[in-house]
């Protein structure tokens, strides 16, 4: 009997997975982010894409791959934004052949020991997102002004793009490699938090299996959150211009069904 033919999202043991970790000034975190993710999943490898911190984040990143061959370091020459350093990452780690590659935040809001459920679902998935606005999803600590950036960022996204995601912000994510393949990323141009409404528009748009799942997303103990009015404007600007394009295409469709409806 011939062997049934594997899908894309059969569960496989072997598949290597790369957990790119952006960082600007987090001294203070990485250690202790690095140390939880090789607890918590030890095939893995961890990728740091550090944006040439002021703090020396980069030189310690330097010492704790020095200490660990699953440990990889990227040095950027200066900071370019989240979303420039995932696409530096993702480039990277496609290069390298990893299967999954996931993304999370330095300073220890996405838990690594919730990652296992993460990857648990990418086997149903082309991508994963860790959700803090689905049913069993929460924050923790913080302020009811960043409550209602969330919340109130992901309803406009909702409304203006008409994707039925809850949480299309958040950073706590996996993706199959053959996801970010098939997702344009030259074309890619934002670069603050944005960039995760970009990426999950592009995989819905792109019919790809975009499954959210709950996660606990505790604030940062140590160090700053580099969110920043800019940031806030761009997202705003360009979910925008994204529902505008997207309202043009479905009524360009809609009228050239017409007339045959019509008939
Ligand atoms: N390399 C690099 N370059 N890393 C950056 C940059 C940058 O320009 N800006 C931020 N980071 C890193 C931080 O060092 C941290 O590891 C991670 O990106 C998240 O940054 P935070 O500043 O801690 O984000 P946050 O907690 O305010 O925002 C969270 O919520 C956003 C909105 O829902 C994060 O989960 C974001 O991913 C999410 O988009
Ligand atoms: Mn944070």
């Amino acid at each position: 009997m011939s062997e049934p033919t594997p899908t894309g999202g059969a569960p496989r043991g072997d598949e290597r997975t790369l957990v790119i970790i952006p960082t600007y000034d987090e001294r203070e975190n990485l250690p202790l982010i690095v140390g939880r993710v090789r607890a918590a999943v030890p095939d893995a490898h961890v990728l740091v894409a550090d944006d040439n911190s002021p703090d020396g984040t980069g030189e310690l990143a330097d010492r704790l791959a020095a200490e660990d061959d699953h440990v990889h370091v990227l040095h950027r020459a200066g900071k370019e934004g989240l979303g420039a350093a995932y696409l530096a990452g993702f480039a990277w780690g496609l290069e390298a052949g990893y299967d999954v590659l996931v993304e999370m935040d330095a300073d220890g809001s996405h838990q690594p020991e919730q990652l296992p459920r993460l990857l648990t679902a990418l086997s149903g998935a082309d991508l994963v997102l860790g959700s803090r606005w689905v049913a069993g999803g929460t924050v923790v600590n913080w302020p009811l002004s960043r409550k209602v950036l969330s919340r109130g960022g992901n309803l406009w996204t909702r409304l203006v793009l008409g994707i039925p995601l809850k949480d299309a912000t958040g950073g706590y994510r996996a993706f199959r490699a053959a996801t970010l393949r098939g997702l344009q990323l030259d074309g890619v141009v934002s670069a603050g938090y944005c960039f995760q409404v970009d990426l999950a528009w592009r995989a819905l748009k792109a019919g790809f299996r975009v499954v959210e799942v709950p996660i606990t997303f505790i604030e940062r103990e140590h160090g700053v959150s580099k969110m920043s009015q800019r940031i806030v404007v761009e997202a705003l600007l360009l979910t925008t211009l994204w529902g505008i394009r997207h309202r043009g295409q479905q009524l360009r469709s809609l009228a050239r069904r017409a007339p045959a409806v019509s008939r």
